[in-house]
């Protein structure tokens, strides 16, 4: 059989229907929580090949460091689980951090091992920060981010002509 294909579009919070979808897929996979203001930052929706909205996922800037991002909020439906979208929701979050040249990414989790594996898969590691902003049995996340291939180039471009007479 075959896997079932998924796209993710990044969101523009410009328009009405995208909010909807947002505040729909925060309900109805995070009831408890309090939603997120979907107002600011970038945020990405998953669709299924049907067209149905069935996962989501948020990106801020850290109200602390300028040069960091915070995970805020994601979640996949229940029976669209156990595909690697939350994998993929990660990942399209550290390629925006890398355009917006933030060094690093940071997130927390609460008795969540499948968001905890997804985080170690993208390369995240477990530290303590100086102020936990979370609840007590939290683990905290940060993953550096690292320039791509091109960002490389340029950098060791100017750095070269830099040095030239
Ligand atoms: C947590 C959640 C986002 C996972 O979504 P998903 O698309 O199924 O995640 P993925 O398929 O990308 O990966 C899940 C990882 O957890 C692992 N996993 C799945 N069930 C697990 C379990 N019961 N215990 C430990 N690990 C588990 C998978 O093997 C995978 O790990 P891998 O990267 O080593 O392969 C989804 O279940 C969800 O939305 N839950 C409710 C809301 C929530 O918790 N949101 C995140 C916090 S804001």
């Amino acid at each position: 059989m075959e896997a079932p294909k998924f796209k993710i579009k990044k969101v523009d919070l410009r328009v009405p229907a995208n909010q909807t979808i947002l505040a729909f897929l925060q309900k109805k996979i995070l009831p408890e929580d309090t939603p997120y203001q979907t107002d600011r930052g970038h945020w990405w929706v998953a669709y299924a090949e049907c067209g149905k909205p069935v996962g989501f996922a948020g990106l801020v800037r850290s109200t602390r460091w300028t040069d960091t991002g915070y995970l805020c909020r994601a979640g996949v439906l229940d029976g669209f689980t156990g595909h690697g979208l939350q994998k993929r929701l990660i990942k399209v979050r550290q390629a925006q951090a890398r355009k917006l040249n933030w060094n690093w990414l940071i997130t927390d989790t609460t008795n969540n091992p499948p968001s905890a594996n997804s985080l170690i898969s993208c390369g995240f590691r477990v530290y303590t920060p100086g102020n936990p902003w979370s609840f007590k049995n939290a683990i905290y996340w940060k993953y550096k981010v690292q320039p791509d291939a091109i960002q490389r180039r340029e950098h060791k471009k100017k750095e070269t002509s830099r040095v030239q007479p």
